[in-house]
């Protein structure tokens, strides 16, 4: 199975990111738009592996209290669309725990660079119009050992397990 691991996202920062997506649309660009369910902020990409239960083990020793996630930007690699988010320590600070204790488990990971967004939009094609994005903010409180398989009608992102901040 294919596993990444991600903070899902609240309604709220959820709707700001559909109204973002609708005015790309309304706006004439066209492309693979991330359905609702699926929007969320992946903080390490493990790819095939045969069996989440060592991940799952080598997850639940990485502790983090709860903190503040903005929405900021819009930003693109090539025509892969994104939203960014306010540069935040915390989350910098989460992200390498979890693959500290992926590395320490010998559990196999994408090595690139932790570049927090959340892709809005893929194979974008038309001009994209200069579009706002509502500053969202949303207390993240715990992250996600997400499957991925594909589906008839694109991606499906199942929860496997989730890890709970400790009180702040
Ligand atoms: P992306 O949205 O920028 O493609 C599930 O595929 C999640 O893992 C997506 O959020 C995807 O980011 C991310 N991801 C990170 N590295 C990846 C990789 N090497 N291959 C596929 N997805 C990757």
């Amino acid at each position: 199975m294919r596993l990444f691991i991600a903070i899902n996202l609240s309604e709220k920062m959820k709707a700001a990111l559909i109204e973002a997506q609708n005015d790309m649309y309304d706006g004439g660009v066209r492309g693979s738009f991330t359905a609702e369910d699926n929007l969320h902020l992946t903080l390490a990409f493990i790819g095939e592996m045969p069996d989440a239960e060592p991940v799952t083990e080598a997850l639940s020793g990485v502790t983090f209290t709860p903190f503040e996630l903005s929405l900021e930007g819009l930003g693109c690699f090539g025509d892969l669309w994104w939203a960014g988010m306010r540069p935040s320590p915390p989350l910098t600070a989460l992200a390498r725990r979890i693959r500290h204790a992926l590395a320490a488990q010998n559990i196999p990971f994408d090595r690139k660079r932790f570049s927090p967004h959340i892709t809005l939009l893929r194979r974008a094609r038309g001009d994209m119009p200069g579009i706002g994005i509502v500053s969202v903010s949303m207390t993240a409180d715990a992250f996600s050992l997400m499957r991925s398989d594909r589906g008839r009608s694109g991606m499906i992102y199942t929860e496997l397990a989730r890890f709970t901040a400790d009180e702040g």
